[in-house]
């Protein structure tokens, strides 16, 4: 069979990218260029950039040009998403919304503008106001943490939570147990910070051969893979924390998905937890309010004070209201309920292959018979965005699969869109 034009284009700059033909950063040949140069149409030329960059080789800048990108990073060590763009359907990232919720906004910054709002154009306590700490404290009574409003940290969404955990507790330097897959935004944060991340599934043994300070988890809706930790595992967990002293952070971005979670681990072990979450998933990602609650928060204040002085305070202002008058609960179990949805028709277009996901999760992990960049390309063609294991995995040995955000398309696409996944996974 005859390989299409594009493609001999594709790999043939492909290899020379790989081989570092270009220092990074450089500014490679405008479309228009390339189609002179390689006899191609524009539109090829185009296409030819495109799936570049859906390997992760180059990074397109609109306005600016296409640029050679930095891939020396270990495999598994692969710290950048890539950009979804602008005309793909997005499988990589969640940003569950449920429609109508634009209309809350509105009506939320309405009321609130015929309130004072004087209050809002000032610096506010690095951890926020009294008020906004214990409408968290309350809430998490729901999840089975009863903790003390002085224990709660206002921050500016999950990601800076566990950053400002991390610089306020850890050093360069510092052994942090993970799972083999865990977290993007964590390995990202270890590399800024020099922290070096161990993967284990056997925590206990791992501390008798390393000097490990800490342990980060997701027990309730692990990201990528869904499972939720069970009781006994969570007082494992623990115990071994305790043998070793080791910190625990308690990552719950995806809690509110799970109704009937066994307790968290900040519930079991408060002395050396800090459980950090947000209202990114359950609320909008875009208004950036998280909190933390720490045994010793002043650390972390600190950092906070160091890093952005204070969430600003329009945002926890909207988030109070809403965790106050019950709109936090009600998009929550809207969002339960719509996550079992698209999880119901994923599971469905899936069936038969060995996927792995939970009942209540926006994500379905999709272990691969061959290279996952490749059907990672080959949907970035189909204009489809997924995020390979590479983004996830914590091990030299990266796995070959996929992860199905479910959350972010449309729902009256999502089956069709799987359903190509399918159909390009199995070609
Ligand atoms: C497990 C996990 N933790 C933390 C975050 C960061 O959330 P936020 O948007 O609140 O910073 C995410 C976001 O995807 C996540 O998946």
């Amino acid at each position: 069979m005859r390989t299409p034009r594009y493609k001999g284009v594709v790999d043939g700059l492909a290899a020379q990218l790989r081989a570092g033909r270009w220092p990074v950063g450089t500014r490679l040949p405008t479309h228009r260029e390339l189609a002179a140069r390689e006899g191609i149409a524009l539109v090829t030329a185009t296409r030819v950039y495109a799936e570049l960059e859906a390997m992760g080789l180059v990074t397109g800048e609109p306005g600016r040009g296409t640029f050679v990108r930095d891939t020396a990073l270990l495999a598994g060590q692969g710290i950048d998403e890539q950009a979804v763009a602008a005309d793909a359907v997005d499988l990589q990232f969640n940003y569950p919304a449920i429609p109508g919720q634009a209309d809350l906004l509105r009506n939320a910054l309405r009321e609130l503008a015929a309130g004072e709002l004087e209050s809002l154009l000032h610096y506010q306590p690095h951890a926020g106001r009294i008020e906004a700490r214990t409408a968290v404290a309350k809430h998490l009574e729901r999840r089975g943490l009863t903790v003390d409003a002085a224990n709660v940290l206002i921050v500016s969404g999950a990601q800076h939570g566990l950053a400002a955990t991390a610089m306020a507790t850890l050093q360069r330097g510092d052994v942090v147990a993970v799972d083999p897959l865990t977290y993007t935004g964590f390995k990202v944060l270890a590399h800024t910070l020099g922290l070096e991340l161990v993967a284990t599934t056997n925590l206990d043994k791992l501390c008798r051969r390393r000097p490990v300070r800490a342990v980060y988890t997701m027990p309730t809706l692990h990201n990528p893979l869904g499972t939720v930790m069970s009781l006994t595992a969570r007082k494992r967990l623990v115990a071994t924390a305790r043998r070793h002293g080791l910190l625990i952070i308690e990552d719950g971005a995806y809690a509110y998905l799970v109704e009937d979670a066994p307790p968290p681990l900040a519930a079991l072990a408060p002395e050396r937890t800090v459980y950090v979450s947000s209202l990114s998933k359950s609320v909008a990602t875009g208004l950036r309010v998280g909190y933390v609650v720490a045994p010793e928060p002043k650390p972390i204040e600190r950092v906070i004070r160091a890093t952005t002085w204070n969430t600003p305070a329009l945002n926890v202002a909207l988030i109070r209201r809403w965790l106050e008058d019950g709109t936090v609960d009600r998009l929550e179990a809207h969002k339960r309920t719509d996550a079992h949805m698209r999880q119901a028709i994923a599971r469905d277009v899936f069936a038969g292959l060995p996927f792995v996901s939970h009942p209540a999760s926006y994500f379905l992990w999709l272990p691969l018979p061959g290279r996952a960049d490749h059907v990672a390309a080959a949907l970035a063609r189909h204009r489809i965005s997924v995020a390979t294991a590479e983004q996830f995995a914590t091990t030299p040995v990266v796995p070959q699969a996929l992860r199905l955000a479910l959350g972010s398309v449309p729902v009256p696409d999502l089956r069709r869109t799987l359903d190509t996944v399918r159909e390009i996974v199995e070609s």
